[in-house]
């Protein structure tokens, strides 16, 4: 059985997949029209929010990002079907319940593989469920990206809030008009993001995430492991890890390598990206990868 089907067995039987091979990661996803479902309301926690962002959704859409107006394009499909055990995990809905398993990265092993790419989209099609909030971060404070790509040009944010015990971090979120999406920038740049993002401030700053808004998904756009590390220290926090691996190019070295750095996490999801049907389509492939 390849990795995607194990994977879309999971979706089926919602419990736990065996571990794939890397060796196959290179398959297509069947398509699971029956997975949607409907989740009821959830009260996100209170909080004043003063910045906004309004996003030109015909701006977005031609940047190749899901909108509620495309709401049934092959991307939101694809989507859809990546976000799904990431929120039964982060929510216990399959009986498992992740530790943090709402705080959850997206990484690579290397920069360019579609990380920043694949969180946007992922956190519009988790916001565009029903109920669900997402707060999505920008984590890659060495080559902070996430908000630019967004055009959205607020700068104060994670970095700011380690180095600022006056500063909550209901100053510097950002909401949108996308409903139940907001935004945290990287922050300024800082020479001593590494020592920032391992310090105690940032673990206290996870555990409260995790905790003051364990109805929400915090998303973490994050830098490449091989690249920085930034991105394992980081990962010792999540409930949940998405690896992006850019098809047909990042070396398996590479992607074994990249995946020994963040073991520690219970649950890791390789997300196969830039793939090509035979009529040149992008789509994405999805597995699972951790321990039984
Ligand atoms: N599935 C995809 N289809 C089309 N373009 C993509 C896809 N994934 C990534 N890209 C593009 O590839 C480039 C690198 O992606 P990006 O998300 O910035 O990578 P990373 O954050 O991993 O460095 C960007 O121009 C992005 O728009
Ligand atoms: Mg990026």
């Amino acid at each position: 059985m390849s990795i995607i089907e194990k994977a879309a067995g999971k979706l089926g039987q919602q419990k736990r997949p065996e571990p794939p091979s890397l060796e196959n990661i290179h398959q297509e996803i069947p398509r699971q029209e029956s997975i949607r479902q409907e989740i009821p309301q959830q009260e996100a926690a209170p909080e004043t929010i003063a910045l906004r962002h309004d996003f030109s959704l015909a701006k977005l859409k031609s940047q190749n990002i899901i909108t509620p107006q495309a709401e049934h394009s092959s991307l939101a499909e694809e989507f859809r079907m990546i976000k799904r055990p990431l929120l039964d995990n982060a929510f216990g809905q399959n009986g498992i319940k992740v530790k943090n398993g709402n705080l959850i990265m997206v990484t690579s092993s290397l920069p360019g593989e579609g990380k920043t790419f694949c969180s946007i989209n992922l956190a519009m099609s988790i916001a565009m469920e029903m109920g669900r909030t997402v707060l999505l971060v920008d984590a890659d404070a060495p080559n902070p990206r996430l908000l630019k790509t967004l055009g959205v040009s607020y700068e104060q944010g994670l970095l700011d809030l380690l180095l600022d015990d006056k500063l909550q971090l209901s100053d510097v979120i950002i909401r949108t008009n996308i409903e139940n999406l907001s935004l945290l920038p990287a922050g300024r740049h800082n020479r001593h993001a590494t020592e920032l993002l391992a310090s105690d401030s940032m673990s206290a700053l996870l555990d409260d995430l995790a905790q003051r808004y364990s109805d929400r998904i915090i998303l973490f756009d994050s830098p490449p492991l091989l690249v920085t590390s930034e991105a394992s220290v980081l990962a010792s926090h999540m409930g949940q890890i998405v690896m992006v691996v850019e098809a047909e190019k990042t070396p398996q070295p590479a992607v074994r390598q990249a995946l020994t750095l963040i073991e520690d996490c219970e649950l890791t999801w390789v997300l196969l990206n830039k793939t090509r049907h035979l009529a040149g389509v992008d789509h994405y492939g999805y597995g699972y990868y951790g321990k039984s």
